[in-house]
């Protein structure tokens, strides 16, 4: 028998059932709630609230626990790669050598964009943050394939497979386009040859006159960084990927949705936060000591960046590897003595021991260290957070599929407590 708990509300009682997700993970089901009692639950920044059940990724913030479909990170970083990881989230399962083979086969065939595409980057300011030209660009390419973005569910699952490869492979060619028209230099051609990290860089670095060779240890740091960000459940944009697809919209629209979510500095911006925290720091002869008072004022324009988690209340399990990495990255870069890696770990250190930091559940996060790393391999800071959102990607594609494939699915729709003034009348313009 599914166990209930009740509910006293004006006397009467109001049952409600317990649902238990596969990691005991429990929920009070209060669908029935407001007809049955004219009541709705009140949770302003939905941190108490279970939007939707999902299969894609399981977070214990409590214990520092990240799972995709059930597999540790810790072992996803250690044993597998990017692609891999990214098929696994797409399609539930680790691939298998053909299956791999194949979505290789589909992401190299799906590299290059069409070419009257290249002309739709001209069309913005040379200053045009690359995150506002990838949302406008994803939100585009559906335009070059009305077939899979038919907003029809039903026929935008047919194809989903194809549609996922196209995008995970094309938003790492227009990311690096966009960065090229910022800074006006001619489009490179994506490479057959090379694996996809090694061929983003190509993208973002070679010039028509010389190849950009990565180092093997750039490149891994580069694959780690964006199977890190690959997934992490019912965040700001992907919570944004499901609610536009709630609506019936095609993939293409929710992802760009999605990239539009994490533009802002409390999510996906943090990482470029971070660095321009550490930079104002040096910039103002600090070696940390006083921001650290500045940043328990509590103040949201002086928070330390890269610390906090609305899940985690230990430390980011990304940020654990990602720490290690970063590294063995900067000693095969030979990169020694930069100021700003120094004020990072004094801020680490004396925020790790400081009171207000530890009674909040204060620790670094992911975006304390992957902005650095972007930096040590020569990512241009307003292209961190399309880093981040190349890198999210597949985890979009998951959660657009399970809202799409929900046969009791129905558009999201939350409710409010109206603060508003009560009915008044109109006033005519000459009487106010
Ligand atoms: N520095 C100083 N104080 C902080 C910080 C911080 N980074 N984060 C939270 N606090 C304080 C906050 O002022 C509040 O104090 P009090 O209880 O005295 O009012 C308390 O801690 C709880 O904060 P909150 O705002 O209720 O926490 P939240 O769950 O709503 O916010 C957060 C989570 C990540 C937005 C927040 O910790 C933050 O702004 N961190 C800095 C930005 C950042 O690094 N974001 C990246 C998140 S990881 C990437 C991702 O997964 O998207």
């Amino acid at each position: 028998m599914t166990p209930h708990a009740t509910l006293k509300l004006e006397n009467k009682d109001h049952s409600l059932p317990v649902i238990v997700g596969t990691e005991g993970e429990k929920a009070l089901d209060i669908r029935n709630l407001r007809n049955e009692s004219g009541f709705i639950t009140y949770d302003e920044g939905y941190g108490n609230t279970g939007s939707c059940q999902s299969a894609v990724t399981f977070i214990d913030g409590e214990a520092g626990v990240l799972r995709y479909r059930g597999y540790p990170i810790e072992q996803l970083a250690e044993h597998s790669s990017f692609i891999e990881t990214a098929y696994l989230i797409v399609n539930g399962e680790l691939p298998t050598p053909a299956q791999r083979k194949r979505f290789s086969q589909l992401l190299t065939e799906n590299a290059p964009i069409h070419s009257s595409m290249e002309h739709l980057f001209e069309g913005f300011p040379v200053d045009a943050h690359p995150m506002a030209i990838l949302s406008a660009m994803l939100n585009s390419l559906g335009c070059y394939y009305p077939h899979l973005a038919t907003n029809d569910h039903a026929r935008d699952l047919e194809t989903y497979p194809e549609t996922a490869a196209i995008i995970i492979s094309k938003v790492r060619t227009i990311a690096a386009y966009s960065f090229r028209a910022s800074r006006g230099l001619p489009y490179i051609y994506p490479r057959r040859d090379l694996p996809y990290c090694e061929n983003f860089l190509h993208l973002m670095f070679s010039t028509p006159y010389e190849p950009y060779i990565a180092l093997p240890e750039v490149a891994q740091a580069l694959n780690l960084f964006l199977l890190l960000h690959a997934d992490h459940e019912q965040n700001c944009s992907t919570s944004t990927v499901r609610m536009v697809a709630s609506s019936g919209a095609n993939l293409f629209a929710s992802a760009a949705a999605g990239v539009c979510a994490l533009w802002g500095p409390l999510h996906g911006g943090a990482n470029m936060a971070v660095i321009e925290m550490l930079k104002s720091i040096h910039a103002e002869g600090d070696d940390g000591t006083k921001f650290i008072e500045q940043a328990k004022v509590g103040k949201a324009d002086t928070r330390l960046m890269g610390f906090g988690h609305r899940v985690y209340k230990h430390y980011d399990p990304r940020a654990k590897i990602i720490k290690e990495s970063f590294y063995s990255a900067l000693a095969s870069l030979r990169i020694k003595d930069d100021p700003l890696l120094n004020i990072a770990m004094r801020l680490e250190e004396a925020a790790l021991k400081d009171d207000y930091f530890l009674s909040r559940k204060l620790y670094p996060n992911v975006d304390f260290y992957s902005g650095l790393i972007m930096r040590a391999i020569g990512i241009p800071e307003n292209m961190f957070t399309v880093m981040f959102a190349i890198g999210r990607m597949p985890g979009w594609i998951a959660n657009w599929r399970e809202v799409a494939a929900n046969p009791k699915g129905r558009i999201y729709r939350p409710r409010q407590i109206y603060t508003g003034k009560t009915t008044r009348d109109y006033v005519p313009p000459h009487k106010r």
